[in-house]
């Protein structure tokens, strides 16, 4: 399957590790060119080295924290001016504390909001302008399952993810017209490191191990696991592809079919 992703320009947020970094490898092993960032220079440097080593494309890296908006739209305007275009970008970033809503504090929200919508909306501000210039772009968020299927005790992604959704449709809408497509990704269970971590965690207090934990999680998961970040990075490829040129406002899951709904 030709994607038609050779010599684009793709921005992958939150990129070092996880889910993002499986984008940001899979991107690149179509021959899209990268501007990538994260919060550690380290983790990240680390990433730009291997995907440059591997694929032999252009990677722009600079660390930053995504919910600081003026740092975002100089890291757009960076990329832009490295590589003369934006044609693809996909937004990420870490995800807010699992807690009880009566824990939660009015901080937790406004950091759960900066996190994980307002950067989203940092980032569309900054690239939109540009792919409307050449009437071709793809925009494609990161959420959860949560999206469609609240996860108990995520009561702060629950809220928060949804109104991506909205913030999709809309941008879907609006931008259809210079043939830019607007989509969302919601990952299931995944397992990354910050999953794996968790689980080890999780399966100490439990007094199990986190290959207990883990087989707990996949059970009530049809497919009977986690994904891979890769499985998840295929269906942003995909969407990132001219394969999937009369896909908008949509939401693909990528959950094993964690989500029970019609
Ligand atoms: N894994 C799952 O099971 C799962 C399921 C559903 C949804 N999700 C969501 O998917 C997203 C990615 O999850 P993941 O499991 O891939 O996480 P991960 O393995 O912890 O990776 C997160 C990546 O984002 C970067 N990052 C975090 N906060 C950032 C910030 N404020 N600014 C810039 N970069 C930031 C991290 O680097 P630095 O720390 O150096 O910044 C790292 O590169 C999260 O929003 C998560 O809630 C994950």
């Amino acid at each position: 399957m030709d994607t038609g992703l050779k010599d684009r320009v793709a921005i992958v947020a939150a990129s070092s590790k996880g889910i993002g970094r499986a984008a940001a490898f899979a991107l690149a092993a179509e021959g899209a060119n990268l501007a990538i960032c994260a919060r550690d220079p380290g983790a990240l440097d680390e990433t730009a080295a291997q995907i440059r080593r591997q694929f032999q494309v252009e990677v722009f890296a600079e660390p930053l924290d995504v919910s600081d908006d003026a740092r975002v739209r100089a890291f757009a305007d960076a990329a832009h001016h490295r590589f003369g275009r934006i044609d693809i970008c996909v937004t990420n970033a870490g995800g807010p504390p699992a807690k009880p809503f009566a824990e939660t504090t009015m901080e937790e929200w406004d950091r759960a909001w900066q996190l994980n919508l307002r950067s989203i909306v940092s980032f569309a501000h900054a690239v939109l302008p540009r792919m409307r210039e050449r009437r071709w772009g793809r925009l494609i968020t990161i959420t959860s399952v949560a999206v469609k299927q609240p996860v108990p005790e995520l009561v702060l992604s629950n809220s928060v993810r949804a109104g991506v959704l909205g913030l999709v449709r809309s941008l879907a809408t609006q931008y259809g017209p210079d043939n830019i497509t607007v989509n969302n990704v919601g990952p299931g269970y995944t397992a990354t490191e910050r999953i794996r971590n968790l689980a080890e965690a999780s399966a100490k207090a439990r007094g199990i191990t986190a290959a207990e934990y883990e087989a707990n999680l996949a059970k009530d998961i049809p497919l009977r696991r986690l994904a891979s970040p890769e499985e998840v990075a295929d269906a942003i490829v995909w969407l990132a592809s001219e394969r999937a040129s009369y896909i908008t406002g949509q939401t693909i899951l990528v959950d094993g079919g964690t989500y029970r709904g019609l």
